[in-house]
Parts: C-alpha cells; structure tokens; sequence
C-alpha cells in the first residue's frame, strides 16, 4: 500500500485527508502540532469506514517520523491572520513552519512528491524546493486544480449541465492575478466559445477569480476547505496511480513561458515522477500580458520571502 502524509490535519488537510481515504489507495499519517487533534481526526474517518467503504491505515501524529517512507506528501500546515499580526508576520510564521516541515520530508521521506497547499501557495511551493532539496519534478503547488474547479461549476451552474462534463483551465498564480483560460475550455468537446457569449464568459472568470474571497467574506474566520481539500486529494491520486493527467498546477519554471526560477501555474502531466511534462501552450499576446501580471504578484512574493533572510 502506498503512504500519504499530510502536514496539517486542519479543515484543508483533514478534507484532503478524508478525500484520499475514499480512494482505497493508500495509508493516511496527518501530523499536526496539536496535541491529540491529528488523533482524533484519524479515529473519526476509521469509524466512518465502514459506512464509505474504505480499508486503509489512517494515524493522526505529532511527531514527524511517522511520515517515515511516505509516497506523497501534503503540506496544509499553517496558521492564520491573528489580531495585531500584520502581513510579515504571518508570512513569517508560516514560512518557518514550511521549512520545518519540507526538512523533515528530505529527512523521513526523501523519495516522496510534495504538494505544496498552505499560502502564500507560489511561495510556500518554493520554500518546499529550496528546503527539501529535492528536484523541482517532485515539488508542485496546488491551486491551478481548485480555481479550475471553480470555473468548471460555475460554467455548469450557468449551462446547467454535468459538472464533470466540463472542462476548463485556471493558469497563473494563486492570487488575483490568476489566468482563466476561457478560450480553451469546452463542455464535452464542445467549446465554450460557442456555446456563451463574451461577455457571460468574462462574468465567470471574473468570479472565478474572487472564488476563495466569496467564501471568506462569509466565513469570516478561515478559507475555503472542501474544494481545496478535494482538489489535493485529486492530484495525490494522479501521483499515487501514475495516472499521467494534464493538470493545472503550480510547477517550477526553468525557461517555460519564458520565466525563469519561479512557481506558476501551468499544465502539467502528472503522474508517479510529480511532474512529468510542463506544457507550453500558445497563448494570445492578451493571454500572455494576464500571465506577466500574474507573475509579477509572485515576483512581489518572492522578495518579501528573500527579505525575511
Ligand atoms: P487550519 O487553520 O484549519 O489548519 C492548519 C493546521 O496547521 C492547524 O490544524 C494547525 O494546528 C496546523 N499547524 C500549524 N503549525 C504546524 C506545524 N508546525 N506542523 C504541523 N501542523 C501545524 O487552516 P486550513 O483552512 O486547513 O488552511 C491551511 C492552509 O491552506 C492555509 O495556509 C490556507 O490559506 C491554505 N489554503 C490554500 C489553498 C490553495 O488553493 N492553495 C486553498 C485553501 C486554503
Ligand atoms: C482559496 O482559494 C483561500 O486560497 C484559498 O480558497
């Protein structure tokens, strides 16, 4: 049986916890520095296997070791915003704690496939490279997976058709400045373009764009979970089954689109390696300027990270 560690048995990583057990695939270790909460979590999911059907290995930790040979690795932990913390702050904070985690991967795991999910996403990816020291095939983020999710149902709800049946791409970093890629989205092979107006196509990418916000306006306190757990989950099972998908996903960019050093969304194949291929797709000069932009918020990111030393 194949091994999941998830770093963070939070609402994302518990979610992605869950998601994972009922893909029948592999044993489950959550570690959390909470004590007794990763146990408790780990317990409630065994007494629901009876009712989902799963028979996997699922352990709620507080040391590292446990993640001991783990195939995949699913890095959530973070803390939030708390009152008198400015932005630096929690940056650092949830830097430190990336550093901790992705050292002990090289040391525990030191064959596993990273997926980057705490924020900031494109930096906290690059934390895990650096840190681990592993080679960028096995460090990806996830986020290209969730606002395409978005902008898939939002399509469906607005066609009123299968969800599934929808496909669509989100590129660009984890942030305002992401990419909906409307014009090579399609319902069932057929292309949006003809089945919505412009106009209708801008009003979801534009709410595609806000999707995370939406949640938090309403919340409060705290993001989004099930989609995000979900959509870790997902590509932990292209990973876990070398199942070879077209994702989109945060990868390293050596030359790709003509950046160079840092993370950003792109297609790419996934499969047992992590990933495998990065596609270059051919995109509009318009296409191209939303992708620069997206890459400066993460330019942006990234000093902020060289600044905290
Ligand atoms: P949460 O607060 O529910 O869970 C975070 C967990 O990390 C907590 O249980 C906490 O105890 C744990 N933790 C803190 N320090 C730790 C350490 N040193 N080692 C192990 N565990 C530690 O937060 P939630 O909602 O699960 O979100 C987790 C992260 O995922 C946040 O950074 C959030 O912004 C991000 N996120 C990213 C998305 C994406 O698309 N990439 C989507 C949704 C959330
Ligand atoms: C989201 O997109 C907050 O990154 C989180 O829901």
């Amino acid at each position: 049986m194949s091994k999941v560690a998830i770093i963070g048995a939070g609402n994302v990583g518990a979610t992605a916890a869950y998601c994972v057990a009922e893909q029948n695939v592999a044993d489950i270790v959550m570690v959390d520095v909470v004590p007794g909460f990763p146990q408790s979590k780990a317990i409630d999911f065994l007494h629901a296997s009876p009712l989902r059907g799963y028979r996997v290995q699922i352990a709620g930790v507080n040391e590292y070791e446990a993640i001991q040979d783990a195939d995949v690795v699913i890095h959530t932990a973070g803390i939030p915003r708390k009152p008198g913390m400015d932005r630096m702050d929690l940056l650092r904070t949830n830097v430190n704690i990336a550093r901790d985690a992705a050292r002990n991967v090289a040391r525990y795991a030191p064959n596993a496939v990273i997926i980057a999910v705490a924020n900031p996403l494109d930096i906290i990816a690059t934390v895990c490279l650096r840190e681990s020291g592993f080679p960028r095939e096995r460090v990806v983020g996830m986020a290209g997976v969730l606002d395409s999710t978005r902008l898939r149902y939002f399509i469906a709800e607005r066609l009123n058709v299968l969800p599934r049946d929808v496909q669509a791409m989100v590129l660009g970093g984890h942030g305002d400045s992401m990419v909906p890629l409307t014009r090579y989205a399609s319902v069932a092979g057929i292309p949006l373009v003809d089945l919505l107006d412009g106009g209708t196509i801008k009003s979801l990418s534009d709410r595609t764009r806000v999707g995370g916000g939406e949640i938090v306006q309403y919340l409060k306190q705290g993001s989004a979970y099930y989609a995000p757990g979900a959509s870790a989950a997902k590509m932990a099972e292209a990973v876990l089954k070398d199942e070879k998908r077209i994702l989109p996903a945060s990868a390293y960019l050596q030359g790709e689109y003509g950046y160079h050093d840092l993370f950003l969304g792109v297609p790419v194949l996934l499969g047992r390696g992590g990933v495998e291929k990065i596609y270059e797709l051919e995109l509009t000069a318009e296409e191209k300027k939303a992708l620069d932009g997206s890459v400066e918020e993460v330019q942006g990111g990234l000093t902020q990270l060289a600044s905290l030393g």
